[in-house]
């Protein structure tokens, strides 16, 4: 048994009050700025002003203590939304989308996402791991602790579940917590080109049995967009990967208002991503239904669209959270604070607000928050120290990483 005192710490974090913070309780965050934080093999005994903690604890509690020197403490970020387990970069087609090109029509073309799936088929499972492990490692120095990968660019039985491998292997050889997604529904393939039903049917009938028996998965996600799964389609494939036990997830109007958002409402699906075409009817039925609104400004900095209208889901009480996207396509960036920066100053949350929806409303997007997301007694000792005099200067010092220190379990696991 091992107990760890970290004092000197101006501490910032949500509390975890069982559900999603959302609405008024956006911004919800609890400050101590002479703050302890107490851990006993990992796991969060105590936490609040140094005073109180201390003198919560007995002789023989405190194995080591580490002097914060003052700096901000804050949760360690959650990812709730990333595609970095990819074989190439397209960079080429970023340069094309700079002149003008069209993202959806890239891929209609055959490339985008079908170019990776091309990369992705003919990597082996150690070359797909190592490209993976160097973008993993990158969120976690940039400060994230746990994070969602999805699969999406195999699109056939067997490469989907390399992929599912590859991602369960990220969380088992680093200190990240990684929740594995499947999104066979991602593209459909060239194999099923102007045969979509046909490709809807394998997925139904092959590739959802085939990941529920391999249980690395625990979210299955659809891209509902024009040109790639209808509503419709989203709905058969969510309603079968339900029926196998996974939890549900949707790409939902991205750049299309497709009424994907609708459908997350109906079937009362964990999370909702991308959101910037989403109507207010559909939002507004999300926020009765419980849906979590996963905002992915780096994406739409990326594709030079204006943002989620965040301020009005906070206003019809939808809980947000934002994440990296970390994508080969739409948005190369494995930086929680370089996202953060822009959901405050693109997006108009207040610090605290984009805070909650990088750590709280994240966990919550993945079903991890029982574990971690907030600093509170019984959840992993995961969190970040932060140079500067608060979490503001996450969105302040822009394009740079404050992260100074990021510990995992209690342990540092990146130090700058
Ligand atoms: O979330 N929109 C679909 N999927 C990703 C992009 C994937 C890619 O371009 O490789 C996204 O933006
Ligand atoms: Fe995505």
């Amino acid at each position: 048994m091992s107990g760890k005192l970290f004092r000197n710490a101006s501490i910032t974090t949500p509390s975890d009050p069982g559900t999603p913070l959302g609405g008024d309780r956006q911004g919800g965050v609890l400050h101590f700025e002479h703050g302890a934080l107490y851990c006993r093999d990992g796991v969060i005994e105590a936490l609040g002003v140094e005073e109180e903690v201390l003198r919560g604890l007995l002789a023989g509690d405190v194995d080591a203590e580490v002097d914060c020197e003052g700096l901000p403490l804050i949760p360690g970020f959650v990812d709730p939304h990333t595609h970095m387990c990819f074989a190439r970069r397209r960079e080429g087609e970023f340069s094309l989308r700079m002149e003008g090109a069209d993202y959806l029509d890239i891929l209609r073309r055959g490339g985008g996402i079908l170019a990776s799936v091309r990369a992705v088929r003919a990597a082996s499972e150690d070359e797909l791991f190592s490209t993976t492990l160097q973008h993993a490692i990158s969120a976690q120095r940039l400060g994230t602790t746990t994070i969602e990968i999805k699969s999406g660019y195999g699109l056939e039985t067997e490469a989907e579940l390399k992929m599912l491998r590859v991602i369960h292997r990220i969380g088992r050889e680093t200190p990240l917590d990684v929740v594995p997604t499947f999104l066979g529904a991602h593209a459909v393939p060239e194999e099923y080109a102007g045969k979509p039903e046909g490709y809807v049917d394998l997925l139904i009938h092959e590739m959802i049995p085939a990941v529920s028996k391999q249980g690395i998965a625990r979210f299955c996600d659809v891209f509902c967009e024009k040109n790639v799964f209808t509503v419709d389609q989203g709905r058969r494939i969510l309603h079968a990967a339900g029926k196998a036990g996974l939890g549900l997830k949707i790409h939902a109007d991205e750049v299309y208002d497709l009424g994907g958002a609708g459908l997350a409402a109906e079937l009362r699906a964990t999370s909702a991503e991308h959101l910037l075409a989403a109507s207010e009817g559909n939002l507004r039925a999300m926020a009765k239904r419980d849906v979590i609104g996963v905002l992915l400004p780096g994406t739409a900095y990326s594709l030079r669209k204006a943002c989620a209208p965040a301020r009005k889901m906070v206003e019809f009480g939808l809980p947000v959270a934002i994440a990296t996207d970390c994508n080969p396509g739409s948005c190369y960036t494995e930086s929680m604070p370089f996202v953060f920066g822009l959901a405050v100053l693109n997006m108009n949350l207040s610090v605290s607000e984009a805070l909650v929806a990088a750590t709280l409303n994240a966990a919550y997007a993945i079903g991890m928050a029982k574990q971690v997301g907030s600093l509170d007694v019984g959840k992993s000792a995961d969190f970040l120290l932060l140079d500067g005099e608060g979490p503001a200067i996450l969105a302040y010092h822009a394009g740079v990483s404050p992260v100074v220190k990021v510990y995992k379990r209690g342990e540092i696991v990146s130090a700058r």
